[in-house]
């Protein structure tokens, strides 16, 4: 969660850190602040509660200067988003700025120590406490302030990305991270630092991502130095960045999530490029073919993922079982890391995550790796903390996903998964030929079928029209498509604040029944399957109910259409795929939804793209 950005070099650092906030901005959006060290050496800190504009309207007219500082959006934790909670913290005495992203998980005990020395603390952050804790070293062991953040760190316990500037030093910038990411842009008499990649990209392509434990000092005049919290000096390894500045821009689109969901025909091309031999028809990971034996002999596959990237996960267990034969099995990364989980070292894990930083499913993965376990990643952002505590992995190659409710990371997920499952079914000899060859001309396939749904925007939207009153919604769907409802209804959840509740099918009877009535919309996804013909039967036990039925269904359907009081129309692929092509006019949906209820799509209320905190 939140966005931090620092700069210092020889441009005014205020309009470089305003614009880091905004592209941060979808990390965390509670409050923002700045704090900037001036030409006259005094240190001064700008924060206010709410978004980014809010913040820039606030400061803009007081004309700040510098050229070195520290910016911060929040996604509050510890402490109501208001002004005083906001970072960067100052220290008591306003020497020391600190802005943070994560948890200081033992703040009550260091805090009450500090009160004990004669501080008192303006918030009720767990913040303050480490610009305090690194103000109180400074001063009682005399020592450097990156010796000073060293030593309070080493009394930390928790999560955290940090960036600290001192009054009377400005010409340094201290960072340091623990499971919370940290990226340093290298330019030209100048760095830049930022939570990802994204605020740097318009100024240079080199790029240091700090490691867990690592401390970077980051001084204009000087190289770029990083040290342990032990004060070993670690080789700084530069980058280069793979990103453009349009893949940062709505592109013409009213939000993110709309230009990401129309993006999804392309994301998947991308997603299978150099993957698919087009000629042999043969599906080649390379992150699996380079450990062919750990999934060839591999005694279970457990997925760890939260979120959307956990109802991929529920598509990819399917998959791995269905074609590969090998046990597989789902966990929430957050379940999974604290249940003291069976793991054998012929085990393969994978790590599902768009962003690369959630923090339960990092502690899954170190977790996995201490039983033994052969963790892979599949991760959208490239070198971020995931897909570097994994083994192996695959990228899906969807571009940066900004709007908050993610929607193309889904599908190239389950696209990585079905290659996944190819690849490793074709080293195992599990997988008939011809469903081989059915499953690759379907991922084929899949962009031109996307198109072709992306065409019927414009009528989902005339059905959001008619359901912006609902409160309630339930999903339902079989066999591969019962991932899809739960993510279906993920997606109007997080962006519209309506209740909804997706299931398989066949469960309503069990109980979530009793819940229909006339006010009561049901959106079914009744696509050609195996289990067909009973997701009819449960149309018409709702019917009965007089329950309303919005119907996902194949173009050639005669017997749902007569059934559903609204139907979506979809081009039919495999069965397995269909996931892939369903999820995109049920986003559509929770997207046109929310817009008329005038919600903030992109930045749903509450939440924030990378939880990095537990
Ligand atoms: C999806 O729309 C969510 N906002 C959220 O559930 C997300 O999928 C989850 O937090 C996991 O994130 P990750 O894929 O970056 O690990
Ligand atoms: N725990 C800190 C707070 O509540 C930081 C939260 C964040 O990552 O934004 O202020």
């Amino acid at each position: 969660m939140c966005g931090i950005v620092g700069y210092v070099g020889n441009r005014d650092a205020y309009p470089v850190l305003v614009k880091g906030l905004y592209r941060l901005e979808y990390r965390g959006y509670d409050s923002a602040g700045l704090a900037l060290i001036d030409p006259s050496g005094n240190l001064n800190v700008y924060k206010c509660k709410g978004k980014v504009a809010d913040l820039e309207k606030y400061v803009a007219p007081m004309d700040p200067q510098g050229q070195i500082g520290i910016a911060h959006t929040r996604w509050a934790t510890h402490g109501v988003p208001n002004d005083a909670n906001a970072h960067p913290h100052f220290s008591q005495s306003h020497d020391i700025a600190l802005v943070h992203n994560g948890i200081i998980e033992n703040y009550h005990v260091l805090k009450a120590a500090l009160i004990e020395n004669g501080y008192s603390f303006r918030s009720d952050t767990d913040t303050e406490v480490l610009a305090n804790l690194i103000e109180y070293v400074r001063r009682t062991n005399d020592c450097s302030l990156l010796e000073a953040v060293q030593s309070a760190l080493k009394q930390v316990i928790g999560a955290y990305a940090i960036a600290v500037v001192e009054k009377g030093n400005p010409d340094e910038i201290i960072a340091a991270r623990k499971s919370s990411p940290m990226v340093i842009g290298v330019g030209e008499g100048e760095f830049f630092l930022a939570s990802d990649a994204t605020p740097i990209v318009e100024y240079t392509d080199r790029v240091v991502y700090l490691n867990d434990g690592e401390i970077a000092v980051i001084n204009r005049n000087k190289e770029l130095k990083v040290f342990t919290f032990d004060n070993q000096e670690s080789r700084v390894d530069i980058k280069r960045l793979q990103m453009s500045i349009s893949q940062l821009e709505k592109g013409g689109y009213s939000h993110f999530m709309l230009k990401e969901i129309h993006q999804q025909p392309e994301t998947i091309v991308d997603c299978i490029r150099g993957r698919i031999n087009s000629e042999s028809g043969l599906v080649t990971l390379s992150g699996v073919i380079a450990n062919r034996e750990k999934f060839v002999n591999a005694r279970r596959i457990i997925f760890v993922a939260c979120g959307t990237s956990w109802h991929a996960s529920l598509i990819g267990e399917h998959l791995i079982e269905d074609i590969c034969r090998i046990p597989a099995e789902v966990e929430y990364a957050s379940e999974f890391r604290y249940r003291n989980p069976v793991i054998h070292p012929d085990d393969v894990v994978i790590a599902v995550s768009q962003s690369g930083e959630t923090a339960d499913t990092l502690a899954a993965v170190e977790l996995a790796r201490s039983h033994g376990a052969f963790v892979f990643g599949i991760c959208n952002v490239i070198g971020s903390s995931i897909a570097r505590a994994t083994d192996s992995g695959a990228y899906i190659h969807v571009g940066p996903e900004i709007g908050v409710a993610s929607t193309k990371a889904f599908t190239g997920q389950v696209t990585v998964m079905a290659m996944l499952a190819l690849t490793v079914a074709r080293e195992r000899e599990s997988v008939d030929p011809a469903v081989y060859t059915e499953i690759v001309n379907g991922l084929l396939e899949l962009p031109s079928a996307l198109n072709e749904v992306l065409k019927i925007d414009g009528q989902i939207k005339d059905l959001a029209k008619i359901f912006t009153y609902a409160r309630n919604f339930i999903y339902l769907g079989r066999g591969y498509n019962y991932p899809t409802a739960l993510e279906g209804a993920l997606k109007l959840k997080e962006i519209s604040y309506i209740h909804a509740e997706g299931y398989p099918a066949a469960e309503m009877k069990h109980g979530p029944i009793a819940l229909i009535d006339n006010e009561m919309p049901t959106i079914v996804v009744a696509v050609p399957d195996k289990t067909y013909e009973k997701t009819v039967s449960n149309i018409q036990e709702i019917k009965a109910r007089g329950g309303k039925i919005i119907a996902v269904i194949a173009r050639d359907d005669t017997t749902v259409r007569r059934m559903a009081d609204y139907c979506i129309e979809v081009p039919v692929v495999t069965e397995c795929l269909m996931p892939i092509v369903v999820s995109i006019p049920l986003q559509l949906l929770a997207y046109y939804i929310a817009v008329y209820k005038g919600r903030d799509v992109d930045q749903p209320r509450n939440l924030a793209k990378s939880v990095t905190v537990e």
